[in-house]
């Protein structure tokens, strides 16, 4: 019995060590993100459907609650965000999900895998690797889209975004660091890109959790009542305890 508890306790130390070894070889770039930055989560939705959707589905979302969460009137979000039609081939309603028509099993075909769903990718891989995954794609004749990635190594993922960023090399230098460097510049500057980026995220993180705001929010008045509350405790404890002591 002794050497079992031994055993798990071993196992427990071991274990968060075994997780950094499975992480990522390159150091993830951080994002701060703010999700309640409307003009910053509009520029990112917009990306989104234009550059994303076309593979991607985001199923768990709602084209009406976005537009309401973002702040958009029905029919701007109808007229900027609406590229699909339903399966009747009528354009897709504002009050439906935000899903597109690529069936998988031919995506699976033209890409090896699947593009996976991405309403919940913020809390799956967090907002700091989706931001260096974005701006981590480079040149890789050896991939059958010739681009690689320095987060996700050997993605099946294009670098659909290459207009806007460019083509990146990866080059190493005497110490056997790694870095990327821009071997073709794209439309934007290496900061609007990655100012574009983190409005991606941030929009993505806010899909994640649409009201992660309002939790927030809620909690820090929950905690104001407490700390009220306590204090109003006290001073009723102590007038009913006065006469007793
Ligand atoms: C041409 C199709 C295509 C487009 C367009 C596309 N992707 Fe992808 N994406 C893929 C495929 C395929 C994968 C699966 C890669 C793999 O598992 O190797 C993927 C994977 C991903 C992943 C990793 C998901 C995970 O957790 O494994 C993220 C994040 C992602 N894409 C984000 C985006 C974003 C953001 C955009 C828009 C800027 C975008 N993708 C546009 C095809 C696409």
């Amino acid at each position: 019995m002794k050497k079992l508890i031994l055993v798990l306790i071993l196992l427990g130390l071991a274990l968060p060590g075994m997780a950094i070894a499975a992480g990522p070889a390159v150091k993830l770039d951080r994002v701060s993100v703010d999700i309640t930055n409307q003009a910053s989560l509009q520029r990112g939705a917009r990306i989104f459907v234009n550059y994303c959707m076309g593979c991607h589905e985001a199923q768990y979302s709602r084209y009406a609650r976005v537009g309401q969460d973002l702040g958009l009137t029905e029919e701007q979000v109808r007229e900027n965000f609406i590229f699909t039609r339903d399966d009747r081939g009528d354009p897709t309603r504002v009050g439906d999900l935000m899903t597109n028509a690529y069936p998988p099993r031919e995506a699976a075909e033209a890409f090896g895998v699947a593009p996976p769903d991405l309403t919940l990718v913020a809390r799956v891989r967090g907002e700091d690797w989706l931001y260096t995954f974005l701006r981590g794609f480079y040149l890789d004749p050896e991939r059958p889209f010739g681009v690689n990635n320095a987060v996700f190594t050997n993605t099946s993922m294009p670098h659909v975004l290459w207009e806007l960023q460019g083509w990146q090399e990866l080059v190493s230098d005497d110490d056997g660091d790694v870095r990327l460097e821009v071997a073709e510049s794209g439309s934007m500057s290496r900061t609007e890109y990655d100012a574009m980026v983190r409005d991606v995220v941030t929009f993505l993180s806010y899909m994640g959790e649409p009201v992660q705001h309002q939790r927030k929010m809620i909690g820090i008045w929950v905690l104001l009542f407490l700390g009220l509350f306590t204090v109003l405790a006290y001073l009723l404890k102590k007038e009913y305890w006065k006469d007793i002591h």
